[in-house]
């Protein structure tokens, strides 16, 4: 949520901060704005919208060329997406610039304090306040070198919420100062030069050397003499240097018309390399990142998955899986009530934290509650370097490579592939599987990627269905067992895509009121679980679909190949490969993520950017 750039060294900061920004634009379109400092000079320009508005005005009247410079798109929290409320924002005398993502929560006492001294406010942001802030710690701080550190270092004492916020003065040319409390921020290292990024998408072309900073850190960066961190206090702090796994071509489309349309055609390799390396020569589950000893997992008397949107929906679905392979009680709970509703945690309770991003705000508070309750935290995330990892007790990368794309694709299998590794790791460490079963269970998980390339294989009649969709007024999503959360992921992607109404329901939910929805061609979106499924689920779900037909529903069925029971009653019958039971969310999520693109790509609408969102969520 909100793009952060900086850069300080011989290139032209103009260029490489725009570059950034629009790698970085996926994590909030509002507004965009970049600042510069060139012969003694600060500079700003910022619009409203997307990166193209402030553009087109940068075309108009160019900035200055300048060796450092800060950007910022914009995702907005405090004030309208306006000109006015678009950062940077800069001190009465134009000194000073700050952009910030995060929330300051007691920026109205501050704000009141400034005025009171005589700053007139010029946005209704809660981030303006810290160049203000910024700018009379400045003035009162004693000369010298790290002047602006010492003055960010003053002012981030006094910020209470989250932010990220990074600062330049026309008055020190050659630095860049930045601080991070619970929000994402990165500097990459390149040959005499710097980077800050919001993650390392802002300037993976030029290195992939990276530092991550810790949680109230402050790194001061001279292009001349170097990095340096430190805590809020000013106590010295060595930052972890990290190198990072994917490169440039990764974070571009590659010649697809969506991010996302390319991200889903990723996924076959993105769920092979997160199964990569990770068996052992007698087919055991060999995960060394998972940091807790065997005998910490033994004592595991019950498992909270929590996380938010699509990651909530792989955790439902690990839930079947963790619970029939362990016999561990698993509860799944969204991270933005976790904590709110006191949960029973204690030592033998593992927290499983999902989250792509690994910046979630809502995600890295229930964390953080979890830690204070002495749970254990297992964190399963995508962005190496992140804050959800890092202040877990026990992470499992997935290897997914760089997700632009709002709505999460690849992210969700991977996860949902991390689980399965989970679960069944526990079940290994606890004998609740020999081996030859684990070995059995892994071999179908590498059937995987397959499977999902077969079902991309065979899309072209969901485009075709997707075009006669895209005036629907609203979708029903029906599933049960593990397909009931593949209905609410289909749901979600609709309407954060296509913005159509839908929902998803247990089948056997419907008839106890949902069904009272179902009208003449209302479309109803049925995932059917394998005819070899327990208890006749089956037979059960196919009822379902009678029953909604018989309403006037027109029925578009997932069935897996050989189902030929559901033929006579599918309006639209899209065909999946056999899959096992508890795997089979991996094939049956993926024509549902290409029907909500291309709805809404039909549409005419922004499917990387969806409106009113952004990637990484890091306000609550
Ligand atoms: C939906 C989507 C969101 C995220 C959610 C959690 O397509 O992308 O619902 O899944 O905001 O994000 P992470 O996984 O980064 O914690």
């Amino acid at each position: 949520m909100c793009g952060i750039v900086g850069y300080v060294g011989p290139q032209d900061a103009r260029d490489v901060v725009l570059e950034g920004l629009r790698r970085l634009e996926y994590r909030g379109y509002d507004s965009a704005g970049i600042a510069v400092v060139a012969d003694g000079t600060l500079t700003a320009v910022k619009k409203a919208g997307k990166l193209a508005n402030l553009e087109k005005v940068l075309a108009e009247q160019p900035l200055p060329a300048a060796t450092i410079g800060i950007g910022h798109t914009r995702w907005a929290t405090h004030g309208g997406p306006t000109d006015r409320n678009a950062h940077p924002h800069l001190s009465a005398d134009g000194t000073v610039a700050v952009i910030h993502n995060g929330i300051i929560e007691n920026f109205a006492a501050l704000r009141a304090e400034c005025e009171a001294a005589g700053v007139e406010f010029t946005s209704d942001t809660d981030s303006e306040v810290a160049a203000h802030l910024l700018a009379a710690a400045y003035e009162a701080g004693a000369e010298g070198q790290s002047r602006l550190a010492d003055a960010m270092r003053v002012v981030c004492r006094r910020l209470e919420g989250a932010f990220t916020l990074v600062a330049t003065s026309a008055s020190e040319p050659d630095t860049l100062v930045a601080a991070r409390r619970s929000s994402p921020l990165v500097v990459g290292v390149g040959d005499g030069e710097y980077f800050l990024g919001s993650d390392v998408a802002a300037f993976i072309s030029h290195t992939r050397e990276a530092r991550e900073l810790g949680q109230d850190q402050v790194v001061e960066i001279d292009r001349y003499r170097g990095l340096s961190v430190t805590d809020f206090a000013g106590n010295a702090v060595e930052p972890t240097s990290y190198t990072v796994d994917w490169d440039a071509e990764a974070a571009e489309k590659g010649g697809y018309d969506w991010f996302m349309l390319k991200e889903i055609a990723e996924q076959p390799q993105a769920i092979a390399d997160t199964l990569l390396g990770r068996l052992g020569a007698h087919g055991e589950l060999v995960l060394d990142e998972v940091r807790l000893s065997d005998e910490e997992l033994r004592d595991v008397d019950k498992i909270f998955v929590v996380a938010c949107g699509t990651a909530y929906h792989a955790g439902l679905i690990a839930k079947y899986a963790i619970e029939h392979w362990t016999r561990i009680p698993v509860e799944v709970e969204v991270a933005s009530e976790f904590r709110y509703r006191d949960p029973v945690l204690d030592r033998s309770t593992l927290v499983i934290v999902i989250s792509q991003s690994g910046e979630t705000m809502d995600t890295l508070m229930a964390l953080r509650h979890a830690k204070e309750q002495k749970a254990r935290v297992l964190a399963i995330c995508n962005a190496n370097g992140s804050t959800i990892p890092r202040e877990s007790d026990a992470v499992l990368y997935t290897h997914a490579g760089p997700e632009i794309a709002v709505a999460s694709t690849k992210g969700f299998l991977t996860q949902l592939v991390a689980c399965y590794l989970v679960g069944l790791f526990l079940a290994q460490v606890r004998g609740m599987k020999y081996e030859d079963e684990v070995a059995a269970i892994v071999a179908d998980l590498r059937k995987l990627p397959d499977a999902v390339a077969e079902v991309l294989s065979g899309m072209d009649e969901v485009r075709a269905l997707a075009r006669e969709l895209a005036d629907a007024n609203t979708i029903l999503f029906l599933g049960r067992h593990v397909g009931f959360p593949v209905a609410l992921e289909g749901a979600l992607k609709l309407k954060e895509l296509a913005y159509i109404h839908a929902e998803g329901f247990a089948a056997g939910e419907l008839k106890h009121g949902p069904i009272a929805v179902v009208d003449k061609g209302t479309p109803v979106i049925v995932i059917v679980p394998s005819p070899r499924s327990r208890e006749s689920v089956h037979g059960k779900v196919v009822s379902n679909i009678q029953e909604v037909r018989a309403r006037g529903a027109r029925t578009i069925v997932i069935a897996e190949e050989g189902d030929e029971d559901v033929v006579p009653y599918a309006d639209h019958l899209i065909r999946v490969p056999r899959t096992p039971t508890l795997l089979a969310p991996v094939v049956t999520t993926v024509p549902l993520q290409v029907l909500a693109c291309e709805i809404a790509d039909t549409r005419g609408l922004d499917v990387d950017q969806p409106r009113n969102l952004a990637k990484s969520v890091t306000v609550e």
